[in-house]
């Protein structure tokens, strides 16, 4: 199994990747961590802290409160229209927390030692969420950087993610980002965070990068919203299988509203999060096949360096806003030192690998 440590800010799609991680038979989720975002921390630690509990994972795995702020920013507005002001708006099922997060513990150290304590090369680190945790955890830590597997993380956007017109409507062929035309939210939260990370060389040797031009593929249809509600030969009768599946869909269906009323995209919701951990499997028996550019499969020998800007300089014509927290892709040499950052993957593998996870979750 792969040990992994999940940091996250629920958020409609991190509660995907907290139980896709919770439940994948080829991870080990060592623990989670959270980080202001969607919401503020403390309700995205509770958020964390109650969808540990409607999947009855709340005493394996502990949740531990990270930072409240940026690295160097004051606290942000998070984005409301998106995931409402619970961050998880939508549904009425989601259970009050069995268990208390760990507030007062630091995330970083409790982090670094479930880390350290697996062997050299095995453990993987996933981020759903701004960077600020990751990027603490790398700078008080540095013999991480050596030591850990990879870095997967769900974020930057270099263009694609809204110019494909089957989504819907969409409203701006020209918008890259989703936080600002320019800028992706988990990039643009914490900018300076996200240019320490794809800066330092050796961590950017293992980071997986997905960016909203794939996650935008990953589109919960209203078939997929079927299958997750019905499991794979349940009856379409209208009745969820379980409550769980009930809350979830739930979920899903006012991320679809809000993605339909902010971006007109009005196919479903892309589900951006469980990617990053789905990728985390890239190269294990478990893997779930991704393609570089050239569509070599898994083999992944594109790499690139990232570039984020963070002084704020240029603004965009349109809205006025800065162009913080944009993210540029510059291809090196295959097989030099930098991120990998896939451009599709086996999207219907991917969902019922999710609906198994969910089936599992119903188990329990
Ligand atoms: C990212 O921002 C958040 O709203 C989502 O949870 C996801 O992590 C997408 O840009
Ligand atoms: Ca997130």
């Amino acid at each position: 199994k792969t040990p992994l440590w999940l940091d996250c800010d629920p958020g409609h799609d991190d509660v995907f990747a907290i139980l896709f991680a919770a439940y994948h038979p080829g991870i080990n989720l060592l623990g989670i961590s959270t980080v202001f975002g969607n919401a503020p921390l403390e309700t995205t630690t509770v958020n964390a802290a109650s969808i540990l509990t409607s999947i009855g994972k709340h005493n394996d795995i502990p949740i531990y409160a990270g930072a409240s702020q940026a690295i160097a920013r004051p606290p942000m507005n998070p984005p409301t229209s998106i995931h409402g002001k619970t961050g998880l708006d939508g549904t009425d099922l989601l259970p009050q927390p069995k268990r208390d997060p760990k507030w007062t513990e630091s995330a970083t150290a409790a982090m670094a030692a479930a880390l350290l304590a697996q062997p050299a090369d095995t453990a993987v680190v996933v981020a759903t969420g701004p960077l600020t945790n990751i990027a603490i955890l790398f700078r008080d830590y540095p013999q991480l950087a050596g030591h850990v597997k990879c870095l997967s993380l769900m974020g930057a956007a270099f263009g694609g993610g809204f110019t494909d017109v089957s989504l819907g409507t969409v409203d701006d062929p020209n918008r890259i980002g989703n936080y600002t035309r320019w800028a992706e939210f988990n990039i643009v939260a914490d900018p300076e965070a996200a240019a320490q990370i794809f800066s330092d060389n050796i961590i950017a040797a293992k980071t997986t990068v997905i960016p909203l031009d794939l996650t935008h593929q990953v589109l919960a249809t209203e078939r997929v919203r079927d299958l997750l509600l019905y499991g794979k030969s349940g009856q379409r009768n209208g009745k969820a299988k379980t409550t769980l599946r009930q809350m979830l869909v739930e979920l899903l269906m006012y991320f679809a509203d809000t993605y339909a009323d902010v971006f007109g995209i009005t196919v479903g919701p892309p589900l951006h999060d469980p990617i990053a951990v789905a990728a985390a499997l890239i190269g294990t028996p478990w893997e779930i096949s991704f393609h570089d550019s050239d569509d070599q499969g898994s083999k992944q020998s594109e790499r690139f360096s990232v570039t984020v800007e963070t002084k704020g300089s240029y603004k965009d014509a349109v809205e006025g806003k800065t162009m913080t927290g944009m993210t540029m892709q510059i291809p090196l040499e295959p097989g030099s030192d930098g991120v990998t950052i896939p451009r599709s993957l086996d999207f219907s593998h991917f969902w019922t690998v999710l609906e198994d996870c969910i089936e599992m979750a119903d188990e329990k």
